[in-house]
């Protein structure tokens, strides 16, 4: 079955959470379509789990196209959305006219998602009205970490909740059809839900929102000394990975490779 934009729309109606996962190439992609996980975000979050950088700033406009490319050929049937990277949308409404028209020609991603809240409203309104289905995000928005000073909890300050709950409204009412609420507390993102029309989409904000996005790596343990507290881990890829090939390695060594 195909999952369009309606998978999201439906949700809140039907109260059935909705599960995203993040791909960045085509083997993921196709693993997560056969999983039955049809909305998959290209994240910039490629950065640091498949480029090994500190953060996502350096990610490029060139690298999204060409992993969400990828990832559309892996999953046929999948909703996919490109995620913008850091200044490729911030500088204006042309910009991120320009760069999400790129990412939706160039590698048919399905649609984008965008950090940021009143700031970018007016590139949301401007891309939702030229047919551009766009995420918003709000909560820890990554490519803002210089400016936290890190990758911690938002919304601890009352006057940042207020913040933050009005940014999603905002967010809302300029079209975005769903928002991603990032590392803030369970209550506020129970609160969150609770006032916007659009579905909610956590991680690391609780058992509320409407459904759950979760890094590739993070719930397959493909990086076996690194566990994010949001996140749980349902396999340890990395580790048989690692068993796998010394025992490969092991066969070449002792000559027993192919050999009978
Ligand atoms: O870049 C990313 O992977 C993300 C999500 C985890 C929300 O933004």
């Amino acid at each position: 079955m195909n999952t369009t934009i309606n998978y999201f729309h439906e949700s809140k109606l039907s109260a059935e959470p909705i599960v995203m996962v993040t791909a960045y190439d085509f083997t993921m992609a196709a693993l997560a379509e056969a999983a039955g996980i049809g909305a998959l975000l290209v994240g910039d979050s490629l950065g640091m789990v498949v480029q090994g950088k500190a953060s996502t700033l350096s990610v490029t406009l060139d690298e999204i196209i060409y992993h969400t490319g990828m990832v559309v050929r892996g999953a046929p049937g999948s909703f996919v959305l490109a995620d913008m990277p850091f200044m490729s949308y911030q500088v204006s409404v042309e910009a991120a006219l320009e760069a999400c028209g790129r990412v939706m020609k160039e590698a048919l991603a399905q649609g984008v998602k965008l950090e940021g809240g009143a700031v970018i409203c007016p590139q949301i309104k401007a891309l939702v009205g030229t047919g551009i289905p766009v995420m918003g995000h709000i909560g820890l928005q990554p490519q803002s970490v210089h400016l936290y000073g890190g990758f911690g909890k938002r919304g601890k300050t009352q006057k940042e909740r207020e913040l933050l709950l009005r940014s999603a409204r905002l967010v809302e009412e300029a079209g975005a059809f769903a928002l991603v609420l990032e590392n803030i507390s369970h209550a506020l993102a129970e609160e969150i839900t609770a006032a916007v029309r659009i579905p909610t989409i956590g991680i690391g904000a609780g058992p509320a929102c409407s459904g759950q996005i979760q890094v590739f790596h993070d719930l397959l343990g493909l990086q076996p000394d690194y566990q994010p507290r949001h996140s749980k881990r349902y396999a340890a890829i990395g580790e048989s990975i690692i068993t796998a090939l010394n025992s490969y390695a092991a066969d070449v060594r002792q000559g027993q490779f192919l050999s009978k």
